[in-house]
């Protein structure tokens, strides 16, 4: 059909793509025979021809003698050690007390909790060419809710520099100086929140602070774990909200820039610009105002009314929420993950949906960094897609970008709401690829429907990106009986549910990142 490579590329409007990139086009542009997967409210991680999955560790597993693999398990980034070897992070963001301790709250059943969030480090290994988690390596580390850690900076909170911990731990990133980033997001529900007027602390979800009334003020940062020591601190510069996320990327003027969002409806979206390329310890945390293309700088200095408002550097991070709202940040519908497109530059948020503004099924925001600059402080934003029945997803969440540029998006329906009202055609949550480029841009193939209750989460690839590291996350979360819970995934029968990360790989996916 084509004479040349050059015709092909004619024909696409394209000039400059790889081969690579051109067989990613070629094989999704025959996609329309291989059928997306239908929505499904099957109990089971059900993945489209040309993928498979194996289960790479559970809930519960020894990692080494005093830890087990904790609870609810969400991000993952990695360490390389060596092709064969990585030293992986994975987040643990709340446990569900039916499955792990009981509704009660006893200090017993509160120090089982803390002992089962934060996140894991674990070695894996590529045996017979299959990814295999290496119990009782020396690496092996648990770091949770009781862990040690410190401020970075020598900053103080409340009189202190060291803090108890780190919890409801959502996604995170990983920093060009290869540590670990993991983001507290819900951590209100944990130690609740002090009210600005009258200093007292709200009730909290899970009444930790009944048994350990830790600062509010403590949690709620972007916190930096080093692999081999599990070292901890938490970085004050990058402000105090839900942190969804900590993607970074080192800008054109070679500063390394960190994207965060804010995952509650009417909140923001954040980076923070640091002066180097090495560091957070100097830098400008920076809202948007995506109405008008700007990102306003949190500084005190640069604002007499932020000046007026805050007595420190450090009180006005601590209290990043209503510093934005004093300069005027755009509210919006619950952004949660954020990535940067590896070929255009452009950031991908996505907005998971704001029921209060009838927003039921989320999009996906683009923003373009004016000259591609990711130090810009202007840009330009436009909804890149809708949620909804005409793109057959609902309530985007976690985001990944496969090296020729192609989307990877996880759904979070919550709950109560899977399969019933407004989301019924949607079945179970999904996972989904949506090609950015060629004659099937913007078209959205679901290639895997979650187990009951779960969402999936988490997603990362492998370094020669054969495979799809992903996060089953709360299977079976609605049980209300032990002996019948509402899922049996991963291990079927009468077991009850565990949170797993499972290994994806296939055809399917080798030909979008050959
Ligand atoms: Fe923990 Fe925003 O999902
Ligand atoms: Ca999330
Ligand atoms: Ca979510």
């Amino acid at each position: 059909m084509y004479n040349s490579r050059r015709d092909f590329l004619k024909f696409l409007g394209l000039s400059t793509y790889s081969l690579s990139q051109l067989s990613a086009i070629s094989f999704l542009s025959s996609c329309d025979k291989t059928e997306s997967l239908f929505p499904s409210l099957k109990d089971d991680l059900v993945l489209i021809e040309g993928l498979e999955y194996k289960k790479l560790i559970s809930f519960g597993d020894s990692i080494n003698t005093q830890n087990v693999f904790g609870f609810n398990n969400d991000f993952i980034t990695y360490k390389k050690l060596a092709s064969d070897e990585l030293l992986m992070w994975v987040n643990h963001e709340y446990v569900n007390p039916f499955f792990v301790s009981g509704f009660e709250r006893t200090k017993e059943n509160i120090d089982k909790e803390r002992a089962l969030v934060g996140g894991s480090i674990i070695k894996i290994k590529k045996i017979n060419n299959e990814w295999t988690f290496v119990s009782n390596d020396p690496l092996n580390r648990a770091v949770r809710a009781d862990t040690a850690m410190i401020f970075a900076n020598g900053i103080e909170i409340e009189g202190s520099n060291s803090v108890i911990g780190t919890c409801s731990n959502c996604a995170g990133g990983y920093t060009p100086w290869n540590t670990f980033l993991t983001c507290e997001e819900n951590t209100d529900q944990n130690y609740g929140e002090r009210d600005s007027l009258t200093k007292t602390v709200s009730d909290t979800k899970y009444g930790w602070n009944a048994i350990y009334p830790h600062p509010p003020e403590h949690y709620g940062w972007i916190v930096e774990v080093e692999p081999e020591t599990g070292k901890a601190k938490k970085h004050t510069n990058l402000g105090r909200f839900a942190h969804e996320c900590a993607t970074t990327i080192v800008s054109k003027s070679n500063q390394v820039v960190v994207y965060s969002a804010d995952d509650k409806a009417d909140e923001h979206i954040y980076k923070f610009i640091s002066k180097t390329n090495s560091n957070f310890e100097k830098g400008i945390l920076y809202v948007a105002d995506t109405k008008n293309g700007k990102w306003l700088p949190l500084v005190l200095e640069l604002s007499p009314i932020l000046k007026k408002h805050f007595k420190s550097h450090t009180d006005l991070m601590i209290n990043t929420r209503e510093a934005s709202k004093i300069l005027g940040a755009t509210p919006l519908n619950r952004p949660e993950d954020i990535e940067v497109h590896p070929l255009t530059g452009d950031v991908y948020i996505t907005l998971t949906k704001n029921p209060k503004r009838k927003d039921y099924f989320g999009s996906i925001l683009k923003i373009s960094e004016k000259e591609s600059n990711h130090s810009s402080t202007t840009f330009s934003a436009e909804i890149f897609l809708l949620g909804g029945e005409e793109n057959s997803f609902s309530c985007p969440d976690n985001l990944a970008f496969d090296k020729n540029g192609n989307l990877w998006m996880c759904t979070d329906m919550s709950g109560p709401t899977i399969g019933k009202g407004p989301y019924t055609s949607f079945g179970n949550n999904g996972l989904f690829v949506i090609p950015t480029m060629g004659p099937r841009a913007g078209k959205v193939i679901q290639v895997a429907s979650a187990p009951v209750d779960a969402e999936l989460t988490g997603l990362c690839f492998s370094p020669d990106q054969k495979e799809l590291f992903l996060s089953v996350q709360h299977p079976g979360e609605l049980s209300t009986d032990l002996k019948n819970p509402t899922s049996h995934w991963p291990n079927g029968g009468e077991s009850t549910p565990r949170p797993s990360v499972v290994v994806i790989s296939g055809e399917f996916l080798e030909n979008l990142t050959k």
